[in-house]
């Protein structure tokens, strides 16, 4: 069984934010200031919702936030995942973005449970700035403790998101070079994307993917490596072979066309693109007894509607119905 959106992109990558809390306030995604209501769901019910992904063609899940790692019970959702069988008989991928506060501990029960990999947000490898990003003081020691741990437990290839902006942390980019190479881990850099709850995105705030690419080589000559398809980011190996990077450039390059990606609100509705204005509620007909024929229905359409591509700085740029922390990543 594979799902085929109109465009003919087969759909087989699954993210689910299991809550919209975060213990973080980025200055590129959260102000901090909507109060205490945050939205989610029983594990049971994503769950349910997961099960019928997998069985129509679902091979990689991604469990994302808010902050992921809030949520007790993580580490049974991951061991009940881990169950979960494609058509062929196969386990499906399973892994976790999280900002790594909180990731040292959890690393090796999670990597027991069944989760394979693990992505780690990071925007920057020296303390302070770390600080004024994130606005938590003391947070890089616990996410550096983290990754650390994440590595000890085999949760390969660790990755780091890195969202650059200019004037915050484009000069982080050759000591990111430097991070990936000795902490053994694939740092891939962001494009900022306009989904942030105070809107302050503009074009120029962007650092591109050439200027990465330029930065980086004035520290070691970087290769182009082949990447999958529908793979997100572009990879890159130091010309000694030591080390990789990636760079995800959703705004001077979208990779729209090779989308493979659906996600489960933490309020259990469907998107079918970041940028989706609108989304569709699946907890809603569950909620109303739904049989599962009837959810693999609702699912179906839902995937017909998928958006062609997104239309960040075009003239008519509609924003999406929700920002990134109410989405997942
Ligand atoms: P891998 O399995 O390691 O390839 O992970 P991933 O790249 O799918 O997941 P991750 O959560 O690390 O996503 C990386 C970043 O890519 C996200 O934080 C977003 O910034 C961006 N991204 C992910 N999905 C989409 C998408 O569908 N559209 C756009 N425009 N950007 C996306
Ligand atoms: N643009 C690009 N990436 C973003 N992230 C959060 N907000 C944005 C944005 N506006 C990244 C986070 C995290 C992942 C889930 O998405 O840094 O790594």
């Amino acid at each position: 069984m594979s799902l085929t959106d109109k465009f003919g992109r087969s759909i087989h990558d699954l993210r689910i934010s299991i809550t919209d809390r975060c213990n973080y306030k980025c200055v590129y995604c959260r102000t901090g200031t909507n109060g205490a209501a945050f939205a989610e769901l029983p594990f049971d019910d994503y769950l349910r919702m997961a099960r019928i992904l997998v069985s129509l063609g679902i091979t990689k899940i991604r469990l994302t936030g808010g902050e992921p790692l809030l949520r007790k019970g993580i580490v049974q959702f991951v061991r009940d995942l881990a169950q979960l069988r494609t058509e062929e008989g196969l386990k499906p991928e399973i892994a976790v973005t999280t900002n790594g506060h909180l990731l040292a501990e959890i690393a090796q029960p999670l990597k027991d449970a069944g989760l394979d990999r693990v992505t780690v947000s990071m925007d920057a490898v020296d303390p302070e700035k770390f600080a004024r990003i994130t606005r938590v003081p003391h947070g890089y020691e616990n996410v550096l403790a983290g990754v650390r741990a994440a590595r000890q437990a085999g949760l390969d290839p660790v990755k780091i998101n890195c969202v650059l902006l200019r004037g915050f942390n484009e000069d982080q980019v050759t000591a990111f070079g430097k991070f990936a190479r000795e902490e053994n881990v694939v740092v891939r850099f962001i494009e900022f994307m306009p989904l942030e709850e105070d809107r302050v995105w503009t074009p120029e705030i962007v650092v591109p993917l050439d200027e990465i690419l330029a930065r980086m080589s004035e520290y070691l000559p970087l290769q182009e490596i082949p990447h999958q398809r529908s793979e997100t980011a572009r990879r890159y190996r130091f010309s000694d072979g030591i080390g990789e990077i990636g760079i995800i450039a959703p705004v001077s390059h979208p990779f729209c066309g090779h989308c493979s990606r659906i996600r489960i609100t933490s309020d259990g509705k469907l998107r079918t693109c970041l940028f989706s204005v609108w989304d569709h509620d699946l907890h809603e007909l569950m909620r109303r007894g739904a049989t599962d024929d009837k959810l693999v229905e609702f699912i179906l359409q839902v995937v017909g509607k998928k958006e062609e591509r997104h239309h960040i700085g075009e003239p008519g740029f509609v924003p999406a119905s929700r920002t990134m922390v109410h989405i997942g990543g």
